[in-house]
This record gives C-alpha cells, structure tokens and sequence, in this order.
C-alpha cells in the first residue's frame, strides 16, 4: 500500500519512520510547505517530495498521513477525501466544532475511511486498562482520574496560535475520558490558571488546569493538566470501581533505584510524548492499516474527533464564564 505524508515536523518523522518500516507500506511521497523540510525527510526514508496536489492526483497513493498543523488539517481531509484517498488525520481535526462537523460531511458523502490521531488509546498500559475495565475485573467504574502533565511549556508564539490548553493538549485527555468510560458526558466543570509562565496568561491561556465530567449514569471523572512538570512527561490514569481499582503509573527512565539511609531514589519519568508513546505511535498505525486491510470500523473516527472537540470548547466556555456546562448529544 502506498502512502504519502503530508507534514515533515515533529509528529510527521515519527509517522513517516514507522509507515517506512512496517511491511506491506509504501513511504513513496512527502509533502511539506517548506521544501527543505520535505527534502530532508523523503530523501531519509527513500520517498520523494512532492506537491500536495501530485499526491491528490497520484491514483497509486492510497493513504495519506495528515500531519501539517492543525489549522490546515480540515481543508486538507476534505480535498484527499474528494480524491478517493484513505486519511489518517493527527488531533485536532479542527480548533471549531462547526468546521470539524462540516468536514466530516464531506468525508461521510466520500464514504472516506478516517482515523483520528489519539494515540493514547493505543498505549499498552492504557489500553490494558481498558481491557481489564472491560472484562469486569473492578465491577462498574465509579471514579475516573487523569492525570496529564506536560514537562515544560510550549513557546507563548505556539501557545497563540494553539486554541488555548483545552483544546490543544486536555482534548487527549477528553478523548481517553470518553475511552475508559464508555459514555457521553452530561456535565462539565473547568478551571484553569496561570501559574507556570505570566506571558501564557497574557495571551489570554491557562497553563494550569483541572475539569470535573458528568456521565447520565453518575460517573465522574477528574482530570489535572499541567504545562510543567519539574520530574517529566506525567502520564497517569487511576479508575475507580465497585470491586477495585485500576491503575497506569508513568513509565520511568530506567528502572534503577538508588536505596540510602536517606531513603530511596527513582529514575525521573520519560521526558516527553517522542519516546513515552513512541510504542503507542506504532500500534496506532497498525490498527489503522489493519483496518483498512479488513474493512473494519476505524477508531478513534471523525465522529470520536468532534466528541472531543465538543468537550474541549465546553471546558474552554466553562474556564472562561466559572459555569457548568449542560452538555446535549
Ligand atoms: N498525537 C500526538 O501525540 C501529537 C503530537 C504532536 C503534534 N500533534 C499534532 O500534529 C500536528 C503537527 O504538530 P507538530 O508538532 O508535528 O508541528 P511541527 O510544527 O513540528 O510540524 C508541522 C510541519 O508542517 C509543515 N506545514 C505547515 N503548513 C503546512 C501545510 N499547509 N501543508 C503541509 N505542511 C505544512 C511545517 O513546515 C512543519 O514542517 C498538530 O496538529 C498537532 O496538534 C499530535
């Protein structure tokens, strides 16, 4: 299957490399709007670096990897849906639900096979929570707690340009909250700060924020985002339930520890997404060739997508306004 990436920065090598690698996938075409960047990457993995409208017009690409920032993904699913193209598209589709929903009529009238780039629903602690959450090993799931800290902050320009904390990095955590629950949310709470870096809190963003979820059902789910974490990538999830808990506790550098009469000393947490979901970035491309290999239903989808997009402008609308939000689906 041939497949063109569409966007060389920091997510487009990782998904380049791996297509590149994995058997029965073609990286035959890179596409960037810097030409230097493209150049760089195709001639790495043996691609070459195209035009988008050569890739558009390639009946042999199949696949494209949309990985250019998010401002241009919804224009770009659109144009590779009208070109019969199969699309694997990174979060977020858009930072406006309205475009996210008219995109995906577009891609509904395309009958368009499309994957949502929440990679975390393809981390294997994650994803054996689920499981286990699944099969009924802690009863029904009461309480739900995400905890999702960021290293150090992004630069105040990325931040501008990012649609806030909520919908550039809680919308992850919003994705997994649906996920592990299973359920819509009914209710929402958030609040944020800034207390990380002042020149986010002049750009009108919180660094600093915490969301309370609703489901009809009752389950409530808390979630901790930070842009600095002092130790490194915080990546945890606690679930709650009628027989138990589960749990994912971060993933450590090494698993050294340094025992004195002064106590016991671990390694820091991985430092950032490359390397803590660099496993998580694989089994997500494998599950979306595997599906469009066999037809199956393709998750997260465009729907998924804009679940997620709902939340986060909610939590964005309730940080902003200090009310609740009624959700309706
Ligand atoms: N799922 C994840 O873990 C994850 C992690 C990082 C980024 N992302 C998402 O991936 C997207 C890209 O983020 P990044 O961190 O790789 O950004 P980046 O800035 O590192 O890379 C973006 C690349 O796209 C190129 N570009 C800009 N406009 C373009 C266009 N119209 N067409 C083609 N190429 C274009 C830029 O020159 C750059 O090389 C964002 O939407 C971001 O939210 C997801």
């Amino acid at each position: 299957m041939k497949v063109a990436v569409i966007g060389a920065g920091r997510i487009g090598q990782i998904h380049a490399k791996n297509v590149a690698e994995m058997a029965g996938l073609q990286l035959v075409a890179v596409h960037d709007a810097i030409d230097t960047s493209a150049n760089a990457l195709a001639e790495k993995l043996n691609a070459k670096a195209v035009s988008l409208e050569a890739i558009l017009s390639d009946k042999a690409i199949e696949v494209v990897m949309i990985c250019s920032p998010t401002d241009s993904h919804a224009d770009i699913i659109e144009l590779a849906a009208k070109a019969s193209k199969k699309i694997f598209c990174e979060k977020p589709i858009d930072l406006s639900s309205n475009r996210v929903k008219a995109c995906l009529k577009t891609v509904e009238k395309h009958n368009t096979p499309l994957m949502i780039g929440f990679n975390r629903r393809f981390d294997p602690n994650f994803a054996e929570v689920k499981r286990r959450l699944q099969a009924g090993f802690i009863g029904k799931t009461e309480l739900v707690t995400i905890l999702s800290r960021d290293p150090s902050p992004p630069p105040v320009d990325y931040v501008k340009r990012s649609g806030g904390l909520f919908r550039d990095m809680m919308i992850h955590d919003l994705d997994m909250a649906r996920f592990m629950v299973g359920e819509e949310f009914v209710e929402l709470f958030a609040t944020g700060s800034s207390l990380v870096d002042p020149k986010i809190g002049e750009a009108g963003d919180v660094d600093t924020a915490a969301v309370t979820l609703k489901t009809k059902s009752g389950i409530i789910v808390q979630i901790s985002n930070s842009r600095r974490a002092s130790y490194g990538y915080d990546q945890r999830i606690e679930i709650h339930g009628s027989k138990g808990l589960l749990k994912a506790e971060n993933i450590l550098k090494s698993s050294v520890i340094e025992a004195n009469s002064n106590g016991i000393l671990q390694e820091p947490v991985q430092d950032f997404f490359l390397e803590r979901y660099e496993v998580a970035y694989k089994n997500e491309l494998k599950a979306f060739f595997h599906a469009i290999k066999t037809n199956a239903a393709i998750t997260p989808s465009g729907f998924d997508g804009l679940k997620a997009q709902e939340l986060a402008d909610a939590a964005t609308e309730s940080a902003n306004t200090g009310k609740v939000i009624k959700l309706s689906h």
